[in-house]
């Protein structure tokens, strides 16, 4: 299915880079601007960008890397021990 029209980007490029992505760096963090990236092209409308992401979140290795998640709560929790 073609999820990005004007660049012809179908569903299984997105899950292809996805896979590559995750095999060649376990620990990064997956965006639509590096899936773009990774197949060589950039986004001109954005017209596609629900439904890009929604077939990102399809993919099982999308997920963030653990030791990444709750950034921001831990941020937050080292702020709060300081006071
Ligand atoms: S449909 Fe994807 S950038 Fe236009």
């Amino acid at each position: 299915m073609i999820v990005c029209h004007c660049q012809n980007i179908t569903d299984q490029d997105i899950h292809s880079a996805i896979d590559w992505m995750r095999a060649a760096d376990p620990d990064t963090l997956i965006t639509p601007g590096k899936i773009y990236r990774a197949l060589g092209k950039t986004a001109d409308c954005g017209g596609c960008v629900p439904l890009f992401l929604g077939t990102m979140r399809q993919n099982p290795s999308l997920e963030v890397p653990m030791h990444l998640r709750n950034l921001r709560g831990a941020t937050q929790e080292n702020r709060n021990a300081r006071r």
